[in-house]
């Protein structure tokens, strides 16, 4: 994957830095980011769009993986960033990324939250549901700024892949119902507003999503509405939004497509759609996550103890587990792994992978083929940079893993390892009635 390659001493090498050294000098469970891998991801992209001379935006989903470091990379590749909550947001403003780049979802916003955002001055809102567009209406009136929007619809198109990362069928939490008129009503209830300007539609249909023509058909079906809408409210988008979820590669099972094959299909189908329709082409943005950042981190654990059930199967436990990466627990996710310290070492049995935590579900990797291995070694699971620290937690009070950005030859540690002491920080003593106020 991306940089990585077997080095003399038949170690694991990412991005020109053994990773065997950097567990001795980090320790283990670390995460390791490929950063020319994340580059060359931006770049064929950005590509892709400039091959068809359009107006385009690729907004990085910050969910995949935030933090300073990150949001400073995307900032400096040129890309848009999408944050779905205050903390995303502040994480954002505190790595100095341009404002009018940064776009501002979620299903559950707070009035605080889209404060934070009119304030801020981002680069749009985009409204998921009523509520929120009361909300944003009071406050942009009375902070007497004005913010551009982008109404998230779903499309119901089914995204073939897990149901709980399938967003766009109509039966889902997120945007506006298209069919029951409630889409129409909200652009009309923009439309009529001063402060509150809409600029376009948005979908994301789900993710892993490894064909064009879910993307298509959203486009297709997004198109019907947009020729009604043209009608009744004159409305016309400048921006179609169609979301994240390309596929990527977490085992061999997984074939992902060319990125640019992603982007050809979109601007292909909405300019059919529009030139038919007789609209102007609008500006397409993309929202990946995982396909910027999910193959360019790798995670290595040490190996700890080991249980052989004759006849049944030998458990290898490794010093992480679902705290750093719950998507096996979660989706049933499936990871490919490789012992950094013995690369050149053949195969000779099949163990599964299991993690620190008291649950039996935590299992990492099921039945995998590896060389013999011996308590210290180190395991490498790759494609673990997309969902893994941002969905890493400290059940057990287990302390979330560093993160290590590798580049020619050069680590840079962009986040530390907790301590003991962060995971109490914020308690108090119960008898005590410490000075907590609430
Ligand atoms: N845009 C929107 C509106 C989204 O809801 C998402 C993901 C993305 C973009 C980025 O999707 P990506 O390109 O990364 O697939 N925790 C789950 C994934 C949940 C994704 C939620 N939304 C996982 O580990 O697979």
């Amino acid at each position: 994957y991306g940089t990585s390659k077997i080095n003399e001493q038949g170690h694991l090498e990412i991005g020109g830095v053994d990773t065997t050294e950097l567990a001795d000098k980090y320790g283990t469970p670390l995460y390791i980011y490929d950063v020319a891998d994340i580059c060359s991801r931006a770049n064929q992209f950005k590509k892709a769009f400039e091959k068809h001379n359009m107006n385009y935006q690729v907004a990085y989903a910050s969910k995949a993986f935030s933090c300073i470091a990150m949001i400073q990379l995307v900032d400096e590749l040129g890309l848009s960033l999408d944050v779905v909550s205050g903390g995303e947001l502040y994480t954002a403003l505190t790595a100095g990324f341009p404002v009018g780049r940064i776009h501002f979802h979620g299903n559950n916003k707070s009035p605080e939250e889209l404060e934070m955002a009119v304030r801020e001055e981002i680069g749009c809102i985009v409204v998921d549901n009523f509520t929120e567009l009361t909300w944003l209406m009071a406050i942009t009136e009375s902070l007497g700024k004005k913010m551009d929007v982008l109404i998230r619809i779903t499309p119901g198109v089914e995204a073939h892949t897990h149901e709980y990362i399938s967003t766009g069928q109509e039966d889902s939490k997120f945007g506006f119902d298209i069919q029951s008129g409630q889409a129409e009503q909200a652009i009309k209830t923009i439309q009529a507003h001063e402060y509150v300007e809409i600029k376009g539609v948005h979908s994301h249909i789900g993710s892993q999503i490894f064909e064009t023509d879910g993307f298509t058909s959203a486009v297709n079906e997004i198109y019907k509405f947009l020729i009604q809408w043209k009608k009744s409210l004159n409305f016309e988008p400048e921006v179609l939004n169609l979301g994240g979820g390309f596929g990527i590669r977490y085992t061999k099972e997984d074939q992902p497509l060319p990125l640019e094959n992603y982007v050809d299909a979109m601007i292909s189908s909405v300019k059919k759609q529009a030139v038919s329709a007789e609209l102007a082409i609008p500006e397409i943005w993309i929202e990946p996550g995982r396909a910027l950042v999910g193959e360019a981190g790798t995670t290595i654990y040490s190996i700890g103890s080991r249980k052989d059930i004759p006849g049944v199967r030998s458990y290898v436990s490794v010093d992480g587990g679902m705290t750093d990466n719950i998507r096996p627990a979660l989706y049933q996710a499936k990871y490919e792994a490789v012992v950094a310290n013995k690369m050149n070492a053949t195969n000779e049995e099949k163990v599964s992978i299991a993690g620190k935590c008291c649950e039996s579900g935590d299992m990492l990797i099921w039945d995998i083929d590896l060389p013999k291995v011996e308590i210290g070694d180190l395991l490498a699971v790759s494609s673990t940079g997309a969902y893994g620290y941002s969905m890493a937690n400290n059940y057990n009070r287990i302390l979330r893993p560093p993160v290590i950005f590798v580049e020619d030859g050069e680590a840079n540690c962009v986040i530390k390892r907790e301590s003991y002491e962060d995971l109490v920080k914020n308690e108090f003593s119960y008898r005590k009635k410490a000075k907590a106020k609430i």
